[in-house]
């Protein structure tokens, strides 16, 4: 039986779990995909940094060590920021890799190319982990938009800021306080900037219009806030009111047929979708033609649901009959 060769690109949370996950489920993803996966080389940014034991594996800190590595089939990549990510992944497909993506910022902005990119190339790309962690959200409305079709979407889509705004609300717990335990859970970024700044759920609202709508809203004209203006006393007052402040990002398309598009915190009730969302969890409410309002929930950051989205992505991948291109 042929082997399937991987390599992953960042060895952090999310790069970690991804060597796991592909080790624990060997047998099950050779039975499932038809060859075992085996990680071959890791790229990290830092040799000299502590890691984990990866033994028999190639870890480098040049890109170039694993695009030389013969008959490479998937790059897993589970790095931050747009570049040199985008560039990597560009690369790989070139050099007939199916790619498998959780960055949401390089995705949101060259998620279309580096798909027709990929098309062209006889390859794929995996981009389930880019939105809402574990949360099979792209799957879900990729097969909710060929005979139904998708009137608007709202999200909680970062799990940090709901992590934090439920310690706020439940144990009064600092804003500083909640995103430093963020940080220890590997929810946040390293610089969660874009997580409390609205950036982080931006970018994945882009990704998802696009999905949904087959276009994004101009950038600029989308109004974005995070949750770092609101203060503890807010957050308890509304409590005390029955209210909830939400990070939520919300897509549709308005009368005229363009793009209406906001990110921020939304003060809700019980009677919305995503009152009752709590911690680390992220949820989508999928508003539909045929089948009214669809909400998919569940854990939208940490290692286990972030990498096994991205396994699961590169098992479809596989078991897809792509032609594999023959590269000079
Ligand atoms: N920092 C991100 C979050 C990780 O908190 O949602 C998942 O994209």
């Amino acid at each position: 039986m042929a082997t399937v060769k991987a390599a992953i690109l960042g060895f952090g949370t999310v790069g970690q779990g991804i060597y796991r996950i592909v080790n624990e489920r060997k047998e099950q993803l050779a039975a499932r995909t038809g060859a075992p996966i085996e990680i071959a080389a890791i790229l990290v940014r830092n040799l000299e940094r502590p890691r984990p034991d990866t033994p028999g594996v190639l870890v480098t800190d040049r890109f170039e060590d694993i695009l030389a590595i013969p008959d490479l089939d998937v790059v897993f990549e589970a790095i931050v920021g747009e570049e040199p990510a985008g560039t990597y992944l560009e690369q790989a497909i070139a050099a007939g890799c199916h790619v498998v993506t959780a960055n949401k910022v390089m995705y949101a902005k060259a998620g279309a190319s580096l798909e027709a990119f990929a098309r062209e190339s006889g390859t794929g790309v995996g981009y389930e982990a880019t939105v809402a962690g574990g949360v099979p959200v792209i799957k879900t409305i990729q097969n909710l938009n060929l005979a139904n079709s998708i009137t608007g979407i709202q999200g909680i889509l970062n799990g940090t800021s709901n992590f934090i705004l439920t310690k706020m609300r439940k144990e009064e717990c600092s804003f500083a306080d909640a995103l430093k335990e963020a940080q220890e859970l590997g929810y946040a970024e390293a610089d969660p900037t874009n997580d409390v700044s609205g950036f982080d759920a931006f970018c994945k609202l882009m990704i998802l219009s696009g999905l949904a709508f087959g276009e994004q809203p101009d950038w600029e004209h989308v109004p974005m806030d995070g949750i770092d203006k609101l203060t503890l006393d807010e957050v308890i007052d509304a409590d005390r009111q029955g209210l909830r402040y939400r990070h939520i990002a919300d897509v549709r398309r308005g009368e005229d047929g363009e793009i209406l598009a906001s990110v921020g915190p939304v003060l809700i009730g019980p009677d919305h979708p995503l009152y009752g969302v709590d911690g680390v969890d992220n949820a989508v409410a999928i508003e539909t033609a045929y089948a009214g309002t669809l909400t998919v929930t569940g854990p939208g950051a940490g290692m286990y649901p972030t990498a096994s989205v991205m396994v699961e992505d590169a098992a479809v991948l596989l078991k897809q009959p792509f032609r594999k291109l023959v590269t000079d």
